[in-house]
Order: C-alpha cells, then structure tokens, then sequence
C-alpha cells in the first residue's frame, strides 16, 4: 500500500508537522513514512509517533504527498536523488525558503507543487502557515493540502514572492517571541518571583494578546492603548522600549531573516 505522506527528513519542524497530523487524527500514523540521516533519528520518530520510516529516501518518497523537510542546502542533493521515485501524480511540498516552485517542478521531474513555510507550533496545533500552490495542482490537489496543513493551526495562501515575508512574520517569529517571554521571565525573576511561574505567566500574557488581535478586531495600536493608563505604570515600559529603539529593531530583525533567505 503506497502511503498518504513520505517526509524526507523528520528534523525540528518535520517531526513539529508529523506531530501535528497525527495529534489530531487526519491521518494514521500507518499513512505517513518519514527518512532521516541517521537511525537514531528515525527510531526516535518511530517510538514516538508511531509513523513507518526508513533511511532510504526513495522509499519515503514512494507515497501520494512527499514532503521535503532537509535543509536548503540539502537540495542539490536530494531532490535529483528521489526525482527516479516520485509516483507521477504526486504531489511534492516544500518547506524550504530559497527553493521555488519552477526549481522543484523542473529539478524533481513533476507537475504538481506546493510550497509551504510552516512553523513549529505546528506541534501543538497552533501552527501558522502560508501555502504557494503551483498552476498544475488541481483544486483537489490544494484541498488535500489544506487538510493537512489545517489539522496542525491556521493557513492562507500568498503569492510565491511574499514566502520570505510569510517565513519572517511566522516561519522564524516563535524564535523571536520566545526571546521576549525568556527577557520578560527574566524581569520577573529579578523581583523575586519563581522562574517557572514567570514562564507561565509571561507565555500566557503572549498567547492571550495574541488572541486579542486575532479576535477583538482591533488594531494592534488600539489595544496597547487600553492597557496603558494614563500616568500609569505601563506607559512607562512602552517608552522604555520605544527609547531601546524596539519596533526598529523587530523590524531590522525580521528584515534579515529575509535578506538571509534571498541570499539561500
Ligand atoms: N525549524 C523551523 O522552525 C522551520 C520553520 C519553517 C521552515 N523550516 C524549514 O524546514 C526544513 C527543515 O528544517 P529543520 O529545522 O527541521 O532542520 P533539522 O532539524 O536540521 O532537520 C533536518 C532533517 O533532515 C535530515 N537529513 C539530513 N540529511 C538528509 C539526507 N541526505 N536525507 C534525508 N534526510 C536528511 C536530518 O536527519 P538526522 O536527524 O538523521 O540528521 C533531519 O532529520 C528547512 O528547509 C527549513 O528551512 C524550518
């Protein structure tokens, strides 16, 4: 029986993906097959989810929906190397940055491609993802995407040239928000409270906000007004971090993520 969905490679954000699925039961784990470089990595992959693997790539990519889940630079190598096992309708899904949808198509020998640019929230389904669908995938094709990317958080699609974009404000942002709980915690710790209990509140401040935005409606400006009193106690963070050059820096750092990956 071919398999709903090879992943070549089940590193950080391959195994946050295959969490993901199979957390929330879109597949079995018996649909999915994973290769990786090494037979720790796979064994691991195995005992905790329970999916088929292997350290033969071409055999991973053997299934309906083969996801490329190496590093960018691995490419070269292994797209050409699996290209002999593709089954001719499949659908091939890369989450690479730097790699486009003409590169696949033509590197790998098939039609139907979609990239995707996930993140690691995916593990508890949370994740964030944009999805690039090339002209040759049908809309069945897109939908049996979707499924999957769906079971593991939210998705919308963008035009090729905003992946970069997508990847800064996404793919690479957990980085960036668990630096500020971790600075936030830090604050905390030094009036005294328990490092542990500063995670939680920090992390809980982060996912509530979060969810402020996505709910309320209301502009992100409008909200950090609500929570400022006037001669009160937050006013005084915000232009703390205002005079640390905040938004300057967010801005610079998510800008280098996308130099980084145009230069991939
Ligand atoms: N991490 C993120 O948050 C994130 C977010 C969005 C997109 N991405 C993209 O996702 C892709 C994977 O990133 P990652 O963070 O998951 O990297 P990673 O943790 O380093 O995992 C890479 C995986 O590739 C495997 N591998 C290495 N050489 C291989 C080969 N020749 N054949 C088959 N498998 C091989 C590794 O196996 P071993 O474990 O055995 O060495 C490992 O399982 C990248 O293209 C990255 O840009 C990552």
């Amino acid at each position: 029986m071919m398999h709903k969905i090879g992943f070549i490679g089940c590193g950080n954000m391959g195994r946050a993906i295959i969490k993901g699925i199979v957390t929330s039961g879109v597949c079995e784990p018996g649909d999915i097959i994973a290769s990786a470089h090494t037979q720790a990595t796979i064994d691991a992959a195995h005992e905790q989810f329970g999916i088929d693997v292997t350290l033969d790539n071409t055999q991973a990519a053997s299934a309906e929906i083969v996801v490329l889940a190496v590093k960018p630079y691995m490419f070269d190598e292994v797209v050409p190397q699996i290209a002999p096992a593709l089954p001719e309708d499949v659908i091939l899904v890369s989450i690479a940055p730097a790699k486009t949808l003409a590169w696949l198509s033509e590197t790998a020998g098939v039609a139907k491609v979609v990239r995707l640019m996930p993140n690691t929230p995916a593990a508890v389904g949370e994740g964030m993802t944009s999805v690039v669908p090339n002209d040759a995938c049908t809309q069945e094709d897109v939908d049996r995407v979707l499924a999957i990317v769906n079971s593991f958080g939210k998705s919308e699609f963008i035009p090729e040239k905003l992946i970069d974009a997508g990847s800064a404000v996404a793919g690479c942002a957990p980085a960036f928000f668990y630096m500020f709980i971790e600075a936030m915690a830090d604050a905390a710790v030094l009036e005294g409270m328990p490092r542990a209990q500063a995670y939680r509140f920090a992390a809980q401040a982060a996912v509530g906000s979060g969810k402020m935005v996505l709910e309320s409606g209301q502009h992100p400006g409008a909200l950090k007004d609500a929570v400022c009193s006037p001669g009160g106690t937050t006013i005084e963070g915000v232009r703390t971090l205002e005079e640390m050059g905040m938004r300057g820096a967010v801005i610079d750092a998510l800008m280098a993520t996308v130099d980084k990956a145009q230069s991939l």
